[in-house]
């Protein structure tokens, strides 16, 4: 698989396959798996061989195509029906990330015009690369609005992984961290390990080394600790899903640090794409938080490290009141309060 100026691509056609990195196995390991079906996709989405939202919807653009390229149809009628039941399936697989069902959506507007089953297979595939392509410009447009926010020398707290294995390149909160980083090389990054699944430690700290930004691991509970001793001057994270009124989905343990940035007087941003953002929803406590599998919680890999049969709680997400949040930076800018006007400004604009 070809390399980036971002070091690894995510995601990627190889002919008619689409071939991912797998995430569970970096940074130990670093093998590529190759999916011929949408249902290997969607596999793939459920068990985090891919992961972010906003690789997610590349990923479901991707089995969108497959799906098509699939189906023996030879009438417009049949292909529809093999679709819309590709879509059903791939919808189901990650609750949260809104990116999966933007991108059926996008699918969707191609196959739901009636038209030749090879003409509309054909724009499927295209329409994925293009959103891939997309996804790479938001993510740097991201960086540039993003950068000017923080102040020389920066020391910046990120939670779980936004960097360019989140994205289909570059990164949303972690491209920020490098649009900075390129200006001010003295910065520093502390990134959570984010239990249970350790995307900031395994990933996170991973591309940052990779690129030579300095980063410092700390585990989920330390956070409080820096920003006591004034060691933390500013915090990015990416979303899952942003509400019509601001309030953000993302990774279980954010609105935590979300608490203890506004106790301490830090910003604290939000870096998504507006593929992220769901208008259709006016806040937070619609969101669907996913629940995952009690093993990633008493388990690390194949090793038990909590008694057998314990109840567990596993909460995939969590939500920041659009509150706790300083600035939400888009592809189209930096928002500040009130939310529900700029974001609606800025999915406008698309
Ligand atoms: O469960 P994951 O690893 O898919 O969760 C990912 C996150 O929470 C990211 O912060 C979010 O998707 C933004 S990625 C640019």
């Amino acid at each position: 698989m070809s390399k980036t100026e971002y070091n690894v691509k995510t995601i990627e056609w190889q002919s008619d396959e689409v071939v991912m990195i797998d995430q569970r196995v970096l940074p130990l390991d670093e093998k590529y798996i190759h999916h011929k079906t949408w249902q290997e996709v969607g596999d793939s989405i459920k068990t985090m061989v891919i992961r972010g939202a906003p690789a997610i919807g590349v990923a479901t653009a991707m089995g969108m195509a497959l799906a098509a390229m699939q189906s023996p149809a030879t009438t417009y009628e049949a292909l529809k029906q093999d679709l819309d039941a590709a879509a059903q399936g791939l919808f189901i697989t990650r609750p949260t990330a809104y990116n999966l069902g933007w991108a059926l959506q996008e699918q969707a507007k191609i196959y739901n015009e009636p038209g030749d089953p090879d003409d509309i297979r054909r724009r499927l595939k295209e329409r994925s690369q293009e959103i891939l392509d997309e996804d790479i410009a938001m993510c740097v447009a991201i960086g540039e609005h993003g950068a000017p926010l923080f102040p020389k020398g920066a020391r910046i707290l990120t939670h779980c992984n936004a960097g360019a294995l989140a994205t289909a390149g570059y990164g949303t909160a972690l491209g920020v961290i490098r649009s900075v980083f390129k200006r001010d090389p003295s910065i520093m990054v502390y990134a959570d390990e984010t239990r249970p699944f350790l995307q900031g430690a395994r990933l996170t700290a991973w591309e940052l080394q990779q690129e030579g930004i300095p980063c410092c691991l700390i585990t989920d509970n330390m956070s409080g600790y820096f920003f006591k001793k004034g060691e933390i001057d500013a915090v990015v994270v990416g979303s899952d899903r942003i509400a019509a009124n601001g309030d953000v989905a993302n990774k279980i343990g954010t609105y935590t640090v979300s608490v203890l940035a506004k106790a301490h007087g830090a910003p604290f941003y939000v870096a998504a794409p507006t593929s992220t953002v769901d208008l259709s929803i006016p806040h937070g406590d619609h969101i669907p938080i996913e629940e995952r599998d009690p093993a990633e919680v008493t388990h690390f890999r194949e090793v038990q490290c909590a008694p057998s049969g314990i109840d567990v709680c596993n909460p995939a997400f969590d939500v920041t009141p659009h509150e706790n949040v300083s600035a939400i930076i888009t592809e189209a800018g930096v928002h500040l309060e009130p939310y529900s006007e700029s974001l609606a400004a800025a999915k406008k604009g698309k």
